[in-house]
């Protein structure tokens, strides 16, 4: 058992939430983009992906602490947080680093003494790979309500899709989870885990020291099917000697949540909002619109109000010039300096900082990446989403390709040219019509 009282203390915030970051070594699928930007720092809807995650916790009333933990260097985080803290007055945010991939429940371990400083009675945990309304009050409410260990964010999928997340078996009536398992090889539920968590602080550390220890007595018995493989970062801590160091690398998903199940106060908040993770580089323009489509909702004043020209939801910087005959929208981001000529169409796409789309060019599900160059009349285009689709591939001519299209930085365009469906690597320039294609 956890040796801290966990009695709140006056003035002390009872609830600390924490970013789940990854490391240069994930987020692999974000490529070409992540070669010049980390991925939690990508800008969807104006804003770095984890801003959004921090705009959601600062609705949480007593949240006073906001720790961002991962593995990448400490100088990747450096501005933002100082951005973040001017915005966000009302945390204290700090960044930790992992000395490797520890695992989405390592990380936590290894920075137990740091996260329970202050003695939060509660954990909020967040994938910073998610993009959704973040109903984090709503969580805590059936947290107080069911007096939980911890609470998970659900949502449901299409069967056929569930199986690439963690699923969990709930009892409909009372919310508990009855049964989790981190994408199963066979179908057990479409309600899928947001990974967005709340948990007791009292019982989630222990659940971790429980599952270490499991660790240490049949450490080989343990796969992890995620995303990105972690066996590297498992070897390289199993080399060392001290037997916590051993058995570090551990999975939130794997390790602790199927055990929590078992518990009788695991409960699931069920989102009928939207969600959608951000893992390949084309995912960045569903969770663009998405996040603009809630601004708009919410009549944010940083989107441009609708006009002829204008189709909401549409967001453009502040330093950005778009001529006044260019069509914009729906579900479109402009960047700074970026510069929209006369004629030119854009529509659900991200366009980065200081691009240049030529007259009467069009773009349209795409991203274009820093300091690219569009010609004129040139047509840059990918292939819409289904709807509800929580995959950005599809099928053409029998090849798996990309529907988004995605120009990486500095890539240019000739006058006229066509681009379709194709991911390019930076610094590219497209001269003649391209489809279905990595350009490399
Ligand atoms: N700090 C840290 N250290 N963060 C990590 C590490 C690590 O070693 N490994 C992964 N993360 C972060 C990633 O950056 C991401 O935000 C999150 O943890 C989950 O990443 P993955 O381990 O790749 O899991 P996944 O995305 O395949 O699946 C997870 O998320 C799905 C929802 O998006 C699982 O939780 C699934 O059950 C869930 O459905």
């Amino acid at each position: 058992m956890l040796q801290v009282p966990i009695r709140e203390q006056s003035g002390q915030s009872s609830t600390k939430a924490v970013i789940l970051v990854g490391g240069p070594s994930r987020g692999t699928r974000f490529r070409p983009l992540s070669l010049d930007v980390p991925k939690p720092l990508f800008e969807v809807a104006g804003h770095p992906i984890i801003h959004h995650c921090l705009k959601a916790i600062a609705k949480v009333p007593d949240v006073r602490e906001v720790i961002l933990v991962g593995y990448y260097d400490e100088s990747v985080f450096r501005d933002f947080l100082k951005d973040s803290s001017k915005e966000f007055p009302q945390f204290r945010m700090q960044y930790l680093r992992e000395y490797t991939a520890l695992g989405t429940a390592g990380g936590l371990y290894h920075f137990r003494d740091a996260i329970l400083k202050g003695k939060p009675e509660r954990l909020l945990v967040l994938n910073a790979d998610v993009c959704c309304s973040f109903p984090l009050t709503e969580m805590l409410t059936l947290f107080e309500e069911k007096d939980a260990e911890a609470v998970i964010l659900g949502t449901r999928v299409s069967n056929d899709a569930a199986s690439n997340f963690g699923c969990i078996v709930s009892d409909s009536h009372t919310k508990r989870v009855l049964h989790y398992v981190e994408k199963p090889e066979s179908h057990i539920s479409n309600l899928i885990n947001c990974g967005v968590y709340l948990f007791a602080t009292e019982c989630i550390f222990p659940a971790i020291r429980s599952a270490i220890k499991r660790r240490t007595t049949r450490p080989r018995l343990l796969s992890y099917p995620s995303s990105d493989n972690l066996e590297s970062s498992f070897v390289a801590a199993a080399g060392d000697d001290d037997d916590t160091e051993k058995s570090e690398v551990l999975r939130l998903e794997q390790d602790i949540l199927s055990d929590l199940a078992d518990s009788n106060r695991f409960f699931v908040h069920e989102t009928k909002d939207f969600w959608r993770q951000i893992k390949s580089a084309g995912s960045a323009v569903p969770a663009n619109a998405l996040y603009l489509q809630k601004a708009f909702q919410a009549q944010s004043e940083e989107l441009t109000p609708p006009s002829a020209t204008i189709v909401p939801p549409v967001f453009i910087h502040p330093t950005a010039t778009v001529d006044p005959t260019a069509k914009l929208g729906p579900n479109v981001s402009i960047g700074p300096r970026a510069v929209i000529g006369a004629g030119a169409r854009v529509k659900d796409s991200i366009v980065l900082e200081d691009v240049e789309i030529r007259h009467d060019a069009c773009v349209m599900h795409s991203i274009i990446g820093w300091n690219g160059r569009v010609g004129a009349w040139a047509r840059v285009e990918g292939t819409p989403i289904p709807i509800g689709s929580h995959s950005t591939s599809i099928v053409k001519q029998g090849v798996k390709v990309q529907s988004i299209t995605i120009l990486g930085k500095e890539c240019g365009v000739g006058d006229e040219v066509r681009v379709q469906n194709c991911v390019c690597l930076p610094y590219k320039e497209l001269k003649r019509d391209v489809a279905n294609e990595v350009i490399m």
